[in-house]
């Protein structure tokens, strides 16, 4: 007796569901050094979603697919989540690069006007065409290097219109092109070159106009709570007004100084605290006993050229579920590549390929609230898989700075090829 299926993948050497062994929706926590892989593996695929997965000789005497596609005895995990990107800006910042290569921090760019200033005025004068055509090859770019579902900020206009424009370009975009989008609200990324003698001034607007008038635009509201940038007491205003309106909560905590950030994402139920390159010990503990999942970014860390790395072991021995996630920006993470990210973060956070792995699917599915449909092979999860050309999973972060995705599908449709369709 077999059912019908749309699609049987078939011939995959290694399959890794990277699925928690009680299964369910919540992250994985904890070391770990391995992980689960069946080797001759098929996975069916009905209405774009898993129907069964497991040994060929199985999967395919239980089903009849209308189509087959063989991954030619390679590597197959879940798509990257990538939970946390600066996707939609214009311009560029290079000068900045060299700016950093010269002795500059990054915090003294940003100071003199440069930064994420610089980044806002060019998206100011950009329409929203302007914006989706510039974003357009940077999806692209992520679908090369296996990801299929990102989180997409705003946070480079700095006044109503403009920051709805970056989420109008965000929402387009998402319908342009196979990788799913999820919006974030990050009006309160900085304060605008015309608010700097009035901060407080900027604070209220964000909660009495900004925040309540994107609501239907963003999902998540985010803060840049920083040295400079917005404190603990802002920030938690902020972002309390954000969970008034029905928005889920992010904050970028203890990036370049510690602040508390890691601590006030717990005391405000976020869904995630980003970058804690500079948290403690207190901060690791209130995480570890909390539902919101630590974004940790080596990129950032690596092109800013700091010493401080997020804290992974620690975090890990602790019991914080680790995600991991590019930051992709124009000034302190430009790259789309989720395999450069594996790659550093186990030379400069410490971290094995199986925790990474993890780190980059299921708990960065749960770092956006969508642990529930994806980040893990199951039945009923989303076909969104990745053929890999490598000897096993473990080679993935081995081999860094070239792409080595073989195919994407998305929602049981195969959507990206190297080198188109053989
Ligand atoms: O996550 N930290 C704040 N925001 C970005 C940087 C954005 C920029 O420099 O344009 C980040 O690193
Ligand atoms: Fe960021």
């Amino acid at each position: 007796m077999t059912d019908r299926c749309d699609l049987l993948i078939t011939d995959i050497g290694e399959l890794v569901p990277v699925a928690p062994p009680a299964g369910g929706a919540g992250p994985w926590r904890g070391e770990l050094d391995d992980l689960p892989a069946i080797p001759a593996a098929a996975v069916a695929v009905t209405d774009g979603r898993i129907v069964a997965l497991g040994p060929e000789a199985e999967v395919a005497a239980a089903f009849a697919p209308d189509e087959t596609a063989s991954a030619g005895g390679r590597v197959v995990l879940p798509g990257f989540v990538d939970p946390h990107t600066h996707l939609p800006w214009a311009g560029s910042r290079e000068r900045e690069f060299e700016q950093r290569l010269a002795g500059h921090t990054y915090a003294q760019i940003a100071q003199a006007g440069g930064g994420i200033r610089a980044t806002t005025r060019a998206v100011r004068q950009a329409s929203l065409d302007e914006l989706v055509a510039a974003a357009l090859p940077r999806l692209a770019r992520m679908l090369a290097h296996g990801t299929t579902t990102a989180e997409a900020k705003s946070g480079y206009g700095l006044a109503l219109e403009p920051e709805r424009r970056q989420l109008q370009a965000i929402a387009r975009l998402g319908e342009l092109q196979p990788i799913d989008l999820i919006a974030t609200n990050l009006a309160a990324h900085e304060i605008p070159d015309e608010r700097r003698d009035d901060r407080a001034g900027w604070v209220r607007e964000l909660c009495d106009t900004i925040l309540p008038e994107l609501r239907g635009d963003a999902e998540f509201c985010d803060v840049f709570c920083e040295d400079h940038v917005f404190t603990v007491e802002e920030s938690r205003a902020i972002l309390g007004r954000a969970r008034e309106l029905g928005y889920g909560v992010k904050l970028h905590a203890d990036e370049l100084v510690p602040t508390g950030g890691a601590e006030l994402a717990v005391e405000l139920g976020a869904v995630s605290a980003d970058h804690l390159a500079c948290t403690g010990p207190g901060g690791i503990e209130a995480l570890a006993a909390s539902e919101t999942v630590a974004v940790l970014l080596p990129g950032t860390s690596f092109y800013l050229r700091k010493q401080d790395h997020a804290p992974a072991r620690a975090m890990l021995a602790a019991g914080v579920a680790v995600a991991l996630a590019t930051d992709l920006n124009p000034g302190s993470s430009l790259t789309e590549s989720v395999p450069m990210i594996l790659t550093l973060a186990c030379l400069q956070l410490g971290m094995t390929p199986a925790e990474a792995i993890v780190a980059a699917t299921r708990n960065a599915a749960c770092a956006v609230g969508r642990g529930h449909d994806r980040g893990s092979l199951e039945p009923g999860k989303l076909a969104d898989l990745v053929v890999w050309d490598a000897p096993s999973w473990r080679y993935v972060p081995t081999h860094f700075g070239v792409s080595l995705v073989h195919a994407v599908f998305k929602g049981g449709r195969e959507v990206y090829r190297r080198g188109g369709r053989e």
